[in-house]
């Protein structure tokens, strides 16, 4: 369920307290404040506005302020920048968006232990993180960030660890996954789905996805065994034998149908459509929440009796040891997601209006210089 994570952007000017003495946290420690996109009210990219001192909170003991270098744009920023989840995040207004960056660590606090200053690290903040990451310096806690990959840049890491994250807490927090099961994944195309069938080979599983003609062999690629045009064929039909798992990064009843179909007795059906925000957005907090729980708990219910399968809603968060895969895969070159475009931090505006369009149908990355 959502949780609210974030804090508050603040105005106030003064210079940042409890950071870790090091050679350049001097002047980590004066950064208090940064350049920044806000987003002071919900609407088109209009709306989005560079502004050049945005405060830096403090940094708590477990914080960490990286030096951002690159942010990628997740469906995530353009779905807040228009207003979903305006029932949790209006009041708090202006938010800074943005989940990824790749950079480096320009202050710790005093509790942080496994990373230190100058070292390059990229990461991800949970949904509902009020200060993003559409920065120059982003604050994150200890266990959202890894290490970067020196064989990776930070363009490539940056977007990765949302979508992966994402995949991860699906197959291993929820699915529990292991060395021979087979993975059902219904929009295989997207950063997340391809996330998804990197990590679920790599822990040992057969994968079968469902995509857009112009990404099966990007699928295949990375190593799904098995790629089905949505576009072009009957899924039920081309798709042989049941799964162990499936995820639904489409989430509308024709593939939610579909993915429960093709279940095994006993297997996990994820979407990443889950109804908490909008219902909050439609009905308020306070009636939106428990009518989401009480949906979901129908439904997985529901289809416990007539499929004897397990229904979820999974969200994206934090994980110290998925992330730790996450690094170790994305260096060993077995986890990527593909850049379709960069632009300037500064051409923020442009970057929204191409992936509202759909002009740009890959990841795209903010260079933050
Ligand atoms: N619940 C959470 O915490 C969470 C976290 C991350 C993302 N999400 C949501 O998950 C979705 C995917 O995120 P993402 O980052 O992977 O987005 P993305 O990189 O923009 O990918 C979306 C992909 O979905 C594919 N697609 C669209 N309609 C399809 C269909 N009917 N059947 C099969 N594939 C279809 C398209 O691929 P083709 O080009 O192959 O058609 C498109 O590239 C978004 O809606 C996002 O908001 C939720």
């Amino acid at each position: 369920m959502w949780r609210l994570g974030g804090r508050r952007i603040r105005t106030p000017r003064r210079p940042a307290v409890g950071l870790r003495p090091a050679s350049t946290a001097a002047a980590a420690a004066a950064v208090s404040s940064c350049r920044a996109v806000v987003l002071p009210r919900f609407g088109g990219p209009e709306v989005l506005e560079v502004r050049p001192a945005v405060s830096v909170p403090d940094l708590k003991p477990r914080d960490v302020l990286v030096r951002a270098r690159a942010v990628s744009i997740n469906p995530l920023d353009l779905r807040m920048r228009s207003g979903y989840g305006r029932s949790i995040f209006g009041p708090l207004l202006p938010l800074i968006l943005g989940r990824d960056v790749s950079g480096e660590v320009a202050a710790a606090g005093a509790s942080v232990s496994s990373l230190v200053v100058g070292q390059e690290v990229f990461g991800a903040l949970h949904p509902t993180a009020v200060r993003g990451t559409y920065a120059d310096y982003v604050v994150l806690s200890e266990d959202e960030l890894t290490p970067k990959p020196p064989s990776v840049t930070h363009v490539e890491a940056s977007a990765i660890p949302f979508a992966a994250l994402t995949a991860w807490r699906a197959l291993k927090s929820t699915a529990q996954i292991t060395n021979g099961q087979r993975l059902l994944v219904l929009g295989g195309g997207g950063a997340v789905g391809l996330a998804a069938i990197q990590l679920a080979v790599a822990a040992g599983c057969s994968v079968s996805a469902t995509c857009g003609s112009q990404s099966i062999e990007r699928v295949l690629a990375v190593g799904a065994e098995q790629a089905i045009d949505y576009t072009a064929e009957d899924i039920e039909v081309a798709i042989k034998g049941q799964f162990d798992a499936v995820l639904d990064t489409i989430g509308i009843p024709e593939t939610e149908r579909t993915g429960i179909n093709l279940l095994k007795k006993g297997g996990h059906y994820m979407t990443l459509q889950g109804e908490t925000a909008s219902l909050a957005d439609n009905y308020g907090l306070v009636i939106g929440i428990p009518a989401a729980t009480a949906i979901l708990l129908k439904k997985q219910l529901q289809y416990r009796y007539s499929h004897g399968i397990e229904y979820w809603w999974t969200y994206m968060r934090a994980d110290a040891e998925g992330l730790d895969e996450i690094r170790r895969l994305s260096g060993a070159g077995k986890l990527k997601i593909p850049v379709e475009k960069t632009f300037s931090i500064a051409e923020v505006r442009k970057a929204h209006e191409m992936k509202d369009k759909r002009i740009i149908p890959g990841k795209v990355v903010l260079e933050v210089n």
